[in-house]
């Protein structure tokens, strides 16, 4: 990278698992970097480059201050809460967190007239399509709170956008997983729900066993089907999508995903086949707000980004997820 195409960026929840992921390759790529977390379920040693602001987005006071002080030429806007069953039960905390927040930021954007913003959304935002693959013209139509709260902060940020300019790049991420391949960083979320993270848990003894929920969905095997995407890879797409908008590529929205699925049961039997140790799986009822099936077309960030995936492949994905989490429980141990 050219020396003037390195940025001040401000990444919120960059202590978290998808942003501690994309701060790192921003580090390697020579970006100053100002991460903005409140460390609710984020780390602070998670931060492998740049310098903390801890605090809220709730906070616009200490936001603008953080603005103030600060040049920034770009925001990269990960925080939020992301477990879909707990927004079906306690919607507003998304809608505080998720919608509310990122008014609050969009507020500081304009005011301090940041030129570019890249903001983390999900497939969430889709719903149930009756398509095989989702392409981000496919109509938005979310079931639960959290695709909700993700949909309206799209719709601020498109708004925002059209009356003064900024130039964003919205990434809706399908089934995020896995972890750097060194085992720096991974996913350390207390209390996770996410299925491969379940599922190496259960490797490590930490959990018992763990549940499928629903066996009655209409997939091959009955168990929903999602499109998991390494971490890595997804950093890489934001990198990507900064460089673009610097070079005068302009707004865009890009689906984050391989274009292919894997049911539930498909995922554990990985996981058990790698790791070499069996754990009790349940079959259960279905739980609140889970479409049957989630795959991307990711044609438009291939061909606008040149986005390449290196890590397509089931087994990578759950061996850097089983690694962390080794790695993740030694380092708590001690
Ligand atoms: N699942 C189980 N048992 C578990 C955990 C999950 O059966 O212990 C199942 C879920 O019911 C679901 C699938 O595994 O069918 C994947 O569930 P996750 O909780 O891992 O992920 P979600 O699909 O619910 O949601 C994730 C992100 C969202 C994003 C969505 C997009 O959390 O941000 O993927 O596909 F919107």
């Amino acid at each position: 990278m050219q020396k003037d195409d390195k940025m001040k960026v401000l990444v919120t929840g960059g202590a978290g698992y998808i942003g501690s992921h994309v701060v790192r390759q921003l580090g390697e790529a020579g970006h100053d970097i100002v991460v903005i977390d409140n460390l609710s379920t984020g780390h602070e040693w998670a931060i492998t480059y740049g310098r903390l602001e801890k605090g809220d987005l709730a906070d616009v006071d200490f936001i603008d201050r953080v603005f103030s002080k600060e040049n920034f030429e770009a925001v990269l806007h990960f925080a939020a809460n992301i477990v879909v069953p707990e927004s079906v039960s306690n919607p507003l905390k998304y809608y505080g967190n998720n919608t509310r927040n990122t008014l609050n930021l969009l507020t500081m954007i304009q005011k301090h007239k940041i030129p570019y913003l890249v903001f983390s959304s999900t497939a969430a935002v889709y719903g149930m399509p009756d398509v095989k693959e989702i392409a981000e013209d496919t109509p938005l139509n979310p079931i639960n709170p959290y695709g909700a709260s993700k949909m309206m902060s799209e719709r601020m940020i498109q708004d925002l956008a059209f009356a003064t300019g900024l130039n964003y790049t919205i990434l809706r991420y399908f089934n995020v997983a896995g972890a750097d391949l060194k085992s720096r960083i991974g996913q350390a979320t207390p209390e996770a729900t996410h299925l491969i993270k379940v599922a190496c848990e259960c490797v490590q003894g930490i959990r018992s066993g763990m549940k499928v929920f629903g066996t009655d969905y209409a997939t091959r095997d009955g168990t929903c089907i999602r499109d998991y995407i390494h971490v890595d890879d997804l950093a890489s797409a934001h990198i990507a999508a900064l460089d673009h908008m610097k070079k005068g590529g302009g707004s865009n929205i890009f689906n984050c995903g391989y274009g292919r699925g894997f049911t539930v049961k498909e995922v554990i039997e990985t996981v058990k086949r790698l790791s070499g140790k069996d754990f009790p799986v349940e079959e259960t009822v279905r739980r609140d707000g889970d479409p049957d099936a989630l795959t991307a077309r990711n044609e438009r960030i291939r061909t606008t980004l040149g986005w390449t995936p290196q890590y397509d492949n089931l087994d990578t994905i759950v061996k850097s997820a089983l690694d962390w989490e080794a790695e993740w429980q030694r380092r708590k141990s001690v």
